[in-house]
């Protein structure tokens, strides 16, 4: 084909792109400079070389896939090669590197971030498994990473903690997280950190957890209160910080509602149009001596800080969405898209129709939506 020759190419790109501006250069905070270039899209090249640990999981993979649609190297450690199979269709050739790592192995993060001018850290485990407790998940591990990330000079380090952090915390997990916070910043004082609340989509262990096992969400009489943000907007947020590389401090992402378990389960419901759960509430006593038998089953199961986590109330802070640009949106707005697949055939295509908000703000009214698969 005549536009797909070489010299075609090249006349296109001098023509249609134009020519290079100022624009097209960024001075990262190192002084290094990231210079872009090439049509925009898929094709583009962004003069940035990112890695992001913990890419594997729930928000990881929505961050490779804006990070590369920005015509971003990411480099892409994994642990399992098939988790990192569904990479290679997000960036075009040579954008998306796959590298095997281990997160004791320091040899192995400094080979996966040594070219890099950006290091995001996902990684996250919020129970014990057999190699690695909470803390040498959560803390030890991202600890480890920032300190190697800073003495080969990365210019960026950006850490995923939870909102709950906090070192007085009831919970390991949260205790983990704020532990993580200071070991990263103590390596890497102008990390930013990412303070995400209970992320819902397709993978979450929110919407499609409580549509399987609602008796779990029953805990505190589902009295908990969370503040639920779309895995969407935080990867956006992310992948928007790379344009802001000076940022340094602490973001909170919460939803833009708090909501009850109670609430959330009737969501749940009303969109999978199943019968409401009958099972009981459980003490806690009850339920942590249940999950500390269920961690003898081989995949996971609810573990005891999990038990401890459902009785612990989002933190009321505000968010800081202004400063990543992002406007958070609404549980209802993509509940069906993400729970359609649990109704039965017969009621495939019948309408949403959400309950009622215990008091519902004013931007976000109950609506019906027949096939809201946006
Ligand atoms: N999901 C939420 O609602 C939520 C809310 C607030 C904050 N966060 C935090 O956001 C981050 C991402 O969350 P997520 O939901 O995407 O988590 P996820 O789906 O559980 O993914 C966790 C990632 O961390 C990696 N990882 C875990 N333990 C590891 C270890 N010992 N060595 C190497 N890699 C390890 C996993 O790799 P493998 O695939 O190889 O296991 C995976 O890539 C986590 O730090 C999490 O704590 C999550």
């Amino acid at each position: 084909m005549l536009t797909s020759t070489p010299s075609v190419l090249r006349l296109q790109r001098t023509i249609v792109v134009g020519k290079r501006a100022y624009h097209d250069l960024q001075t990262l905070p190192n002084k290094k400079p990231a210079i872009s270039y090439g049509p925009p899209g898929y094709s583009a090249v962004s003069g940035r070389t990112v890695t992001v640990f913990g890419c594997t999981g729930f928000l990881g993979r929505y961050l490779v896939s804006k990070l590369g649609k920005l015509g971003t190297q990411v480099i892409v450690p994994y642990r399992e090669e098939d988790e990192a199979r569904l990479f290679k269709p997000m960036g075009d050739l040579g954008q998306i590197v796959r590298m095997e790592w281990d997160i004791r192995d320091e040899n192995t993060i400094a080979e996966c971030l040594r070219y890099s001018d950006t290091v995001y850290n996902l990684v996250g485990r919020d129970y014990d498994t057999k190699n690695f407790d909470i803390r040498s998940a959560n803390a030890v591990g991202p600890g480890r990473i920032a300190k190697i990330a800073a003495e080969c000079g990365v210019s960026q380090f950006i850490q995923v903690s939870h909102l709950n952090a906090s070192k007085s915390s009831p919970s390991k997990f949260y205790q983990a997280k704020a532990e993580a916070e200071e070991l990263v910043k103590e390596a890497f004082p102008t990390a930013t950190i990412i303070r995400p609340a209970t992320m819902f989509g397709y993978e979450d262990k929110l919407l499609t957890n409580m549509a399987v096992w609602p008796i779990w969400w029953k805990l505190n009489e589902a009295q908990t209160k969370i503040r639920p943000v779309h895995v969407f907007d935080v990867a956006q947020a992310m992948a928007n910080l790379l344009a802001n590389p000076q940022l340094s401090r602490t973001l909170n992402l919460p939803g833009p509602s708090t909501l009850t378990y109670e609430y959330l389960l009737d969501l749940v419901t009303s969109v999978t149009l199943q019968p409401p759960s009958q099972a009981p509430t459980l003490p806690k006593s009850v339920a942590t001596v249940l999950s500390k038998l269920a961690q003898n089953i081989w995949w996971p199961a609810l573990s005891p800080d999990e038990v401890t986590r459902r009785y612990i109330d989002d933190a009321e802070v505000p968010g800081d969405w202004d400063a990543v640009g992002v406007q958070p949106s609404e549980i209802e707005t993509h509940a069906l898209t993400y729970l359609r697949r649990y109704r039965s055939a017969v009621n495939f295509v019948r309408p949403a129709v959400f309950p009622p908000r215990p008091s519902p703000p004013a931007a976000v009214s109950p609506h019906t939506s027949f096939f809201d698969i946006s």
